[in-house]
C-alpha cells in the first residue's frame, strides 16, 4: 500500500515500526525497507522479504548525531568530523558497536552501520519514532537480494509486493546508495562509493580516506560490496560511445531487444531503446537504477551502456555499473 506522505502516515510509520512491521521507506539516497532497529525479531522480517543472508549486516538510520552513543561505543574523531560535515545526508560511518545492541541489525558484526538520512519524510518518521521509543531504524534499500535499489515507491512495491506500507516520498534525489566510510580501524576506509567523493572525505576530515583494497584483515560481509550486485534481468554490457556506435552500425537492422544508456543519440534502429546518460555525475546517477528498472520493464534483453570517465565524481556511477555488469 502507498501512501503519500502526509503527517497522519507519518505517524503511521512510526507506529508500524514500533509494533514490530516493516515500512518502505523514502530517503535521499534509494528506498529502504525499514524495521525498528532494537527489535530483533522485526529486523529478522527484513531478511526474510529481501531474502537476504542473515549475516549482511544492516545501516541503522538515526534521527540526528545524538542517537550515535545509542549504538556506537566509540566515535573517532575523524568520525565526528565527517558526521559534522555531511549529516544530515547520505554518508554512513561504520563504528564498534555498543555490545549487546542491534545484535540482528549488525548481522553478527561488532560494529555498526549509522547513517541520518536528509530526506524530509525519513527525518520526520525518525523523529515521530523517537518520539515512541523506537531509538533507531534498520534499513537496507527496499529491493530483493541482488536487484537493482528502488528510486520510487512503485520500484518499492514492485519487488516486495502490495502488502508493504510504503510512504511515497518522489523521487529519490541522489539515485545510488551512501557513501560508506569504516571508523573501525584508526583510519577511515571507504567501502562504498557514493555522491560524497574521496576527495571531499578527506577535506573534510583531514586524512586520506584509504581503499578497501589495501585492507589487510578481510572487511565484513556486505551485499553492496559483492562483484555480483544491483543487476537487472537484462544483460548489461560496460561500453565506450564509439564502440556503441560501432556495434550499432555493424547490427544495422538486425539489432533487437536493445537497450542503450549512452551520452549521444546513436542512430538507432527500431529494436533500439535509447535512454540518454546525463553529462553530470549527479544526475547519472539520479537516473541510473530507474533507466535500468525501465528498460528492464520494456524487455530487452541487452543493456549497453556507454562506460562514463574514470574521474572521482563518477566513481559511485562506476561502481554501480560494474556490478550490474558482473
Ligand atoms: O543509501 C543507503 O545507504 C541505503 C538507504 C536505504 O539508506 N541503504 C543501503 O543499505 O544501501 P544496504 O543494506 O543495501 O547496504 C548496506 C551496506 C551493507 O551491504 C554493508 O556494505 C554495509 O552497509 N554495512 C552495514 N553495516 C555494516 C557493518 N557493521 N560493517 C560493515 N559494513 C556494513
Ligand atoms: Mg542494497
Amino acid at each position: 500500500m502507498i501512501l503519500s506522505a502526509s503527517d497522519t502516515a507519518i505517524a503511521q510509520a512510526a507506529q508500524a515500526l514500533r509494533d514490530g512491521q516493516l515500512v518502505g521507506l523514502p530517503t535521499e539516497t534509494v528506498y529502504g525497507l525499514a524495521a525498528n532497529a532494537t527489535d530483533d525479531a522485526a529486523v529478522a522480517k527484513i531478511f526474510l522479504a529481501k531474502g537476504r543472508p542473515a549475516d549482511h549486516p544492516l545501516i541503522v538510520h538515526v534521527a540526528g548525531v545524538e542517537q550515535v552513543p545509542l549504538f556506537a561505543s566509540q566515535v573517532p574523531e575523524f568520525a565526528q568530523k565527517l558526521m559534522q560535515a555531511f549529516w544530515p545526508g547520505p554518508l554512513t560511518l561504520i563504528l564498534p558497536r555498543l555490545s549487546g545492541v542491534a545484535t540482528a541489525s549488525a548481522g553478527g558484526q561488532d560494529s555498526i552501520g549509522l547513517r541520518c538520512p536528509s530526506h524530509p519524510v525519513a527525518q520526520a518518521i525518525l523523529q515521530e519514532g523517537l518520539a515512541l521509543g523506537v531509538l533507531g531504524v534498520s534499513a537496507p534499500s527496499a529491493n530483493r537480494f541482488g536487484r537493482v535499489s528502488p528510486t520510487t515507491a512503485a520500484h518499492v512495491q514492485s519487488e516486495l509486493g502490495p502488502e508493504l506500507l510504503i510512504l511515497d516520498g518522489g523521487e529519490c534525489a541522489v539515485g545510488i546508495e551512501s557513501t560508506i566510510v569504516d571508523c573501525t580501524r584508526g583510519e577511515p576506509v571507504l567501502l562504498r562509493p557514493g555522491q560524497i567523493t574521496r576527495g571531499q572525505i578527506d577535506a573534510a576530515c583531514g586524512r586520506t580516506v584509504l581503499d578497501k583494497d589495501a585492507l589487510t584483515q578481510a572487511a565484513p560481509r556486505a551485499s553492496g560490496t559483492l562483484e555480483s550486485h544491483y543487476a537487472p534481468r537484462a544483460k548489461v554490457r560496460l561500453m565506450s560511445g564509439d564502440d556503441i556506435a560501432h556495434k550499432l552500425q555493424a547490427l544495422g537492422p538486425h539489432a533487437n531487444n536493445l537497450g542503450v544508456w549512452s551520452a549521444e543519440r546513436p542512430d538507432d534502429g527500431a529494436g533500439v531503446l535509447w535512454r540518454m546518460q546525463a553529462a553530470s555525475a549527479e544526475q547519472a546517477a539520479h537516473d541510473l537504477f530507474s533507466v535500468l528498472r525501465d528498460l528492464d520493464a520494456r524487455g530487452v534483453t541487452q543493456i549497453w551502456v556507454q562506460l562514463p570517465p574514470d574521474t572521482p565524481e563518477w566513481e559511485g556511477v562506476r561502481d554501480r555499473l560494474q556490478r550490474a555488469a558482473a
